[in-house]
């Protein structure tokens, strides 16, 4: 698109006037809503890769992909959908928003971490409804029982939609959200590396893709960001790293932190110490993701740096930790709003 836009006078937004990658949907730029040119072969090189029949790159974060999802459910005929009470406040406010009935999938703690739902819990509440939503892997690092779900779903004749906020990262893998799902969101800004906000709804068959390009015409932005969306393609593109990831196991060993299912999270309990623990870390320059109260999380990517873990290790080894006392609070989550 760069090599393409030669000579150029700006009468057009955006305001700073200057070409460039920053740029607005024109005839050698194509254009979201309808993509004919860079933005088609981008999403048909992401839907190759993540295995889906249809991609779609979202500037707006996974939000609108949530959103999207949801909205293709209720045009496919859905009005209850089965959802664990401890999933993303997009969820529930997508619900409200589209007059869906969230059938609620309640909540077990162990050690102050919500648990995933069981197979049992699942199939309880997708009796009762038109469609599940789970969310894999959690903000903790859990992965859900997609396997099980997705005979769930196939035996009671429901699609299974997976938030897959935190698991973009995971599309090498077997534990891919869109291996299980009629339809999944990737939040490619969170675990791969683009810029804030760049994500990725897809769908599995012709059917779901049809009403899921009919949600993000409705939810995604009318003027989407040229950045962000270059960086989805790349990141989607981005290779493994599979010398970070021996890192990231290695590195929760030393430091004890809780045995979860994803590399990119290392979660750390210090109970009633966590407070004092993020104010030291963030004295030395190091920041988590999230302090819940009883744990920390530190969030990697295929770009942290092994020289960075061996740093934490450092840092996070003499720190007192203690047990967890009670419920973590993330402020972003509300559940069941
Ligand atoms: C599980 C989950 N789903 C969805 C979202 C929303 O993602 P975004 O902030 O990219 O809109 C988040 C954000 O943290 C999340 O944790």
């Amino acid at each position: 698109m760069l090599a393409a836009q030669g000579e150029h006078i700006s009468f057009h937004t955006p305001g700073h006037k200057r070409a460039g990658e920053d740029i607005t949907e024109l005839v050698y730029s194509d254009s979201l809503l309808s993509p004919r040119g860079v933005i088609a072969a981008a999403e048909r090189d992401i839907a190759q890769i993540l295995a889906a029949r249809r991609s779609f790159i979202l500037t707006d974060g996974s939000t609108s992909g949530i959103f999207s999802m949801l909205y293709a459910l209720k045009r496919e005929g859905a009005t209850r959908i089965a959802v664990p009470v401890s999933s993303h406040r997009s969820v529930f406010n997508a619900c409200r928003v589209l007059g869906l009935s969230p059938v609620i999938i309640p909540k077990t703690l162990v050690k102050g971490i919500p648990q995933q739902p069981t197979a049992e819990e699942i199939e309880t509440a997708v009796k009762e409804a038109d469609a599940l939503l789970l969310t894999s892997p959690d903000y903790y690092g859990f992965l859900a029982p997609m396997s099980e779900a997705r005979e769930i779903c196939n035996y009671h004749a429901k699609p299974l939609v997976i938030d897959g906020a935190h698991g973009s990262h995971l599309h090498f893998t077997d534990v891919y959200a869109g291996k299980f799902a009629d339809m999944w969101v990737d939040g490619v800004h969170k675990s791969l590396p683009a810029l804030t906000q760049g994500a990725v709804v897809s769908a599995k068959t012709e059917m779901f893709a049809d009403a899921l390009f009919e949600g993000v015409r409705t939810f995604r932005t009318t003027s989407p960001s040229y950045p962000i969306m270059a960086s989805v393609e790349e990141a989607v593109k981005f290779p493994r790293n599979e010398a970070i990831e021996r890192a990231a196991l290695l590195c929760k060993k030393r430091l004890g932190a809780v045995r979860n299912d994803d590399w990119t999270k290392i979660l750390v309990c210090f109970g009633a110490q966590a407070g004092q623990a993020e104010r030291t870390l963030e004295g030395a320059g190091v920041y988590p993701e999230f302090n819940d109260g009883n744990y920390l999380l530190f969030y990697l990517s295929p770009c942290t740096r092994e020289e960075e873990l061996t740093r934490l290790t450092e840092l996070l080894l003499p720190l007192p930790r203690g047990e967890a006392g009670g419920e973590g609070v993330i402020p972003i989550y509300s559940e069941g709003i």
